[in-house]
């Protein structure tokens, strides 16, 4: 059978990661490569997620987290800003009926001041509605920064009167964005760039990292696939030895 009728994932079940968080990077020179404005690429972009968060649906992958927009991305020219939120904005008035069909349960990864009221509410309504689906868990970082999340999470403590001795690395997570969230197993960049762009900073301590120089709106099933089986042939030591 070729590969494109092949349905499921490419490896058995307990070989998949838990949870992949993805780096989308590449979308302005895709877009470039083929004589068009960044934001055509950032449109091409989106439907790329689209494809991926299918194709998580369908591998039984349960939670994926997607870099949309970092706390850096707001140095960029105020038009390609403006076009990121209005494809945001879309996306989550579209994308909704999909969850909800699917049982996707989504979350939102970093901060909501500085969002447009419309942005804020738009998000707090997809957070509200999705909360009890349990399939797939989709963590949406825009507007997100690990450093940001890390003093975020420092003023949230001090906020709950936590007592010093108490201050572990748990508590600390709980205080993160990505509360209840198990840490990523593996984190792919696209792009070509080979560095993680303030991304999940503290929770990517032990994760696999895979970067393919595939620009993001070319990504799909076979690259996806790609990254996976890399990822199963990856020994996690956490610091102790291989098994002999
Ligand atoms: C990633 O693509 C999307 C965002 C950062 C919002 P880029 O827009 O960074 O694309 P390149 O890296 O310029 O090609
Ligand atoms: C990382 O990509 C941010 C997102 C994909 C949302 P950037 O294109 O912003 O990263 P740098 O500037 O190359 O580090
Ligand atoms: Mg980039």
């Amino acid at each position: 059978m070729s590969p494109q009728f092949q349905a499921g994932p490419p490896l058995p079940p307990r070989k998949l990661p838990r949870h992949v968080a993805i780096i989308m990077d590449g979308n302005g020179r895709w877009a470039e490569q083929q004589g068009l404005p960044r934001i055509e690429g950032h449109r091409e972009g989106a439907k790329a997620a689209q494809r991926v968060v299918e194709l998580f649906i369908d591998y039984g992958i349960s939670y994926l987290t997607l870099y949309a927009f970092s706390t850096e991305n707001w140095s960029r020219p105020r038009q390609e800003v403006d076009a990121l939120f209005r494809i945001l904005e879309e996306k989550l008035d579209e994308g909704l009926d999909y969850a909800m069909d699917k049982g996707i349960r989504l979350y939102h990864l970093g901060k909501l001041d500085g969002l447009s009221p419309v942005a804020k509410e738009k998000i707090k309504k997809a957070l509200e509605l999705t909360k009890d689906n349990r399939r797939l868990s989709l963590c949406l970082a825009f507007n997100y920064g690990g450093r940001d999340e890390i003093v975020e999470a420092a003023r949230r403590l001090v906020l709950s009167n936590t007592p010093a001795p108490n201050i572990d690395e748990k508590a600390f997570s709980q205080h993160l964005y990505t509360a209840g969230i198990p840490d990523p197993d593996l984190v792919i960049r696209t792009g070509g760039e080979k560095r993680l762009s303030n991304f999940l900073i503290w929770q990517s301590a032990y994760s696999e990292i895979y970067f393919t120089s595939v620009l993001w709106p070319d990504f799909g099933r076979e690259e996806l696939d790609k990254a996976l089986i890399d990822y199963s042939q990856r020994q996690r030591r956490y610091g102790g030895l291989a098994p002999r």
